[in-house]
């Protein structure tokens, strides 16, 4: 699949470079600024807002075409994505790229959590984090040093993406509450661990933010 992706012209996903002989998968490296902590200008930009918008529909426009082959195994799944379904990213955040010094995504990395969901999972799961989605103090504990223009990142991030805000947003909670779902679904890690962190409940109170913060552009 990273193949394909690179062969649709998107070659910011890591090279992949076969198996060594104890049975890791190698990729290639990829030399990069990573999103720092706080946030590095470039994300905090609502420019980058709308970059981060852009690499989503990039990535949902080469995903939805994968011709995923029949006998396809994912971490967490196995075979092609059913119907209304599209091979996604899966971890697509912030912290899972790498920024060149002209302010230009670079990489995107971490593909360990790829597999068949929502054709709009990984928009919804950026935007969550780009926006962001959620309260002052998880914004803040996320990157951001001072209260976001929500509404200028979100109109930045969804002209990006070349979907109206309403569908971003609906993407947006399907995503928050489709992680929280994964997260109580099985024993499995990482998700045990994520719920012993208590993952599931900031996506839970997320969603419930965005739900009562954007009420009325919410289908
Ligand atoms: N610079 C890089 N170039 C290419 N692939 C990378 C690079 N850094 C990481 N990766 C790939 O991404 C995988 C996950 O690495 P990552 O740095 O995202 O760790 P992580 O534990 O998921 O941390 P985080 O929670 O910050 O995302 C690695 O196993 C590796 O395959
Ligand atoms: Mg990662």
């Amino acid at each position: 699949m990273l193949r394909y992706l690179r062969a649709q012209g998107i070659g910011i996903v890591p090279e992949p470079r076969g198996i060594d002989s104890s049975g890791r998968e190698v990729l290639a490296y990829i030399e990069g600024r990573d999103q720092g902590a706080p946030f590095i200008p470039e994300i905090l930009a609502e420019d980058g807002a709308e970059r981060l918008g852009r690499l989503a529909a990039r990535l949902r426009a080469a995903l939805a075409r994968y011709p995923c082959p029949a006998d396809a195994r994912w971490q967490f799944a196995e075979g092609p994505p059913g119907p209304g379904q599209a091979v996604q990213h899966g971890d697509l955040g912030p912290w899972n790229l790498l920024w060149g010094s002209d302010g230009l995504i670079v990489g995107v990395l971490d593909w360990e959590l790829t597999g068949p969901a929502s054709p709009l999972y990984d928009t919804g799961h950026l935007a969550w984090f780009t926006v962001p989605l959620m309260d002052e103090a998880r914004a803040r504990a996320r990157g951001f040093p001072r209260p976001p223009r929500r509404l200028a990142r979100l109109n930045a991030f969804a002209r990006g993406t070349g979907l109206t805000v309403s569908e971003v947003l609906d993407a947006a909670l399907h995503a928050q509450q489709e992680y929280a779902r994964r997260i109580t679904a099985g024993p499995a890690e990482p998700w045990a661990t994520f719920q012993k962190l208590g993952f599931h409940k900031n996506a839970a109170a997320d969603g419930e933010w965005t739900r009562m913060n954007f009420r009325d552009e919410l289908a």
